[in-house]
C-alpha cells in the first residue's frame, strides 16, 4: 500500500463541501482512500491517500486542489515515509488482512481481486477461519458463510436450518444438481428421483423432501432394477430427514438472498444433510445470480473439500468457480484437503491464502498451483495465524486476530 500526503495553505475563507466530494469520488474510481484535515489554527489543510498501486493519485489531487481559490500548495512537515496505521484507513474496496511479516505495514487485498475466487487452505488449527472471518467482517457486500462446524457464531445474524419442506423456490434443475451431487446418485438412481421431481414440479404446490420420498415410495416396481435403485435412493434420502439439534424451522432460501448470514450447518447430524444445503444455497444463489436478481455476494465455504470435491462431474460450485465471477457471485474456498478438493478452485481462485501445512504432499501441491514448487518448505513452516498469500506475488502475512 502506498500512502502520500498533500498540504495546502488556507489563505481565504473556504467551503470544504465540494472539495471532499470531489476528493471521495477520485479516490474511489482508483480504488483509493483519502481523508481530508483542515487545522483551522493553522490554517492548513492537509490530504492524505492510500493505494493499493496508484501513486499519481496525490498528484492529480494537488493539481486540482491548487486550481481551487483560497489553497495555496505548501510543504508537508513531517510528512516522509507516511505509512497507514492499521486498523485507520478504511480503504474503500480493500480488505485488511494484518500486516506483512518483513515490513510491518499492513496488508490489504483488493476487493476486485476476490471477486475472482479465493481459497484459503491450511492443516487443522493453522488460522484458516480465522482468516475467513476477518475477510467476512471486513468485506462491505452481501455474504455468506456455509458453516459446517458452528465456528462462525457471533460474527453475523445466525441461521440454524434452511428449510428442507419447501423446495420449489429451488427450481427443478438446481433441486436435481443439488441432489445428484450430494447423494452422489448411480444413473438409475438419477433416473428415478428426476421422475418423482418431474411430477412434484407438474403437479404444483410446495414440497419438501418428505413428499419426495413419499412419491417415490409409491413408484412401480416394474422390474428389478427399479426395485433395487428404488430403495438404495430411499436410503440415502431418508439421512436427508434424521434431525439433529436443527429443528426444521422454517427459513426459506428466499431469505438468503438479504446477505451477511452465517448457515450453521452443524445442527445437521449427517454429512448427506450438510453437503445437500450446501449445495441447495449455491445452486438458489448461482440461479439467482444469473437471473440478475443478486446484488454482488460472497460466500465463504467451509469443508470446501466436501462441497466441492474432486470429482469426474461438474458441481454448482464448479461452475461458480468458472462463470461466477460475471454474474456477481465470488466464492472464498476453505480447506484442509487441498488434494481432495476439485482442480477448479486452485485453478479459478485468484487469491490463495496458504497457512501451514504439515502434510508435506499437500504443501506441495499448494506450492505448485502458485508456480512456485520449492515454496513448499516455507509453507511448512509457518506458524499458526501466519500465511503466504499469492495474488500475482507473493507476500508473507501475519494475520490480526481481531
Ligand atoms: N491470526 C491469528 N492470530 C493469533 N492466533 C490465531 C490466529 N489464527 C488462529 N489463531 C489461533 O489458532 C486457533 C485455531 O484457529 P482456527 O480455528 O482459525 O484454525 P482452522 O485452521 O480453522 O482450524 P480447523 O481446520 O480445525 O477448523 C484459534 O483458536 C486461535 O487461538
Ligand atoms: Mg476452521
Amino acid at each position: 500500500m502506498i500512502c502520500r500526503r498533500a498540504c495546502f495553505k488556507v489563505v481565504d475563507d473556504l467551503d470544504l463541501t465540494p472539495l471532499i466530494s470531489y476528493l471521495s469520488q477520485v479516490a474511489e474510481k482508483s480504488g483509493c482512500d483519502a481523508k481530508l484535515t483542515l487545522n483551522v489554527s493553522r490554517k492548513t489543510l492537509v490530504c492524505e491517500v492510500c493505494c493499493l498501486r496508484s501513486k499519481k493519485l496525490i498528484d492529480v489531487i494537488k493539481a486540482r486542489f491548487a486550481a481551487v481559490k483560497g489553497l495555496k500548495a505548501s510543504k508537508c512537515f513531517g510528512s516522509k515515509g507516511l505509512t497507514a496505521p492499521s486498523g485507520w484507513w478504511p480503504l474503500s474496496g480493500s480488505v485488511c488482512l494484518g500486516v506483512e511479516a518483513f515490513t510491518g505495514s499492513p496488508f490489504c487485498l483488493d476487493e476486485r481481486n476476490l471477486r475472482r475466487h479465493a481459497v484459503i487452505v491450511g492443516s487443522t488449527g493453522s488460522g484458516k477461519s480465522t482468516t475467513a472471518k476477518k475477510i467476512f467482517k471486513e468485506l462491505a457486500h452481501n455474504k455468506l458463510v456455509l458453516d459446517w462446524h458452528g465456528e462462525y457464531r457471533g460474527v453475523a445474524k445466525r441461521i440454524e436450518c434452511i428449510s428442507l419442506n419447501r423446495l420449489r423456490s429451488l427450481g427443478q434443475l438446481e433441486l436435481m444438481d443439488a441432489l445428484a451431487n450430494s447423494l452422489k446418485l448411480t444413473d438409475a438412481q438419477y433416473y428415478l428421483l428426476m421422475k418423482v421431481v418431474q411430477m412434484l414440479y407438474a403437479k404444483g404446490g410446495e414440497f419438501g423432501i418428505r413428499d419426495i420420498i413419499f412419491y417415490l415410495k409409491s413408484l412401480e416396481e416394474l422390474s428389478r432394477w427399479i426395485r433395487e435403485s428404488k430403495y438404495s435412493l430411499l436410503r440415502k434420502l431418508e439421512m436427508l430427514t434424521v434431525r439433529g439439534t436443527c429443528k426444521f424451522e422454517i427459513t426459506d432460501l428466499e431469505s438468503l438472498t438479504e446477505g451477511g448470514l452465517v448457515i450453521d450447518l452443524s445442527g445437521y447430524v449427517t454429512e448427506y444433510a450438510k453437503k445437500f444445503v450446501s449445495h441447495a444455497v449455491l445452486a438458489y444463489l448461482f440461479a439467482k445470480a444469473r437471473g440478475g436478481e443478486l446484488k454482488r455476494t460472497y460466500v465463504i465455504v467451509e469443508e470446501a473439500h466436501n462441497v466441492i470435491p474432486k470429482s469426474s462431474e461438474l458441481s454448482v460450485a464448479d461452475k461458480i468457480f468458472m462463470e461466477g465471477r460475471k454474474y456477481g457471485l465470488h466464492v472464498i474456498a476453505v480447506t484442509q484437503s487441498p488434494r481432495a478438493m476439485s482442480e477448479n478452485v486452485m485453478k479459478n481462485s485468484y487469491v490463495k491464502i496458504i497457512h501451514g501445512i504439515r502434510e508435506v504432499d499437500d504443501a506441495k501441491y499448494v506450492a505448485e498451483s502458485v508456480g512456485d514448487p520449492s515454496l513448499w518448505k516455507e509453507i511448512i513452516s509457518l506458524d499458526v495465524g501466519e500465511a503466504i498469500v499469492a495474488q500475482r506475488k507473493l507476500a508473507r502475512v501475519i494475520i490480526s486476530n481481531s
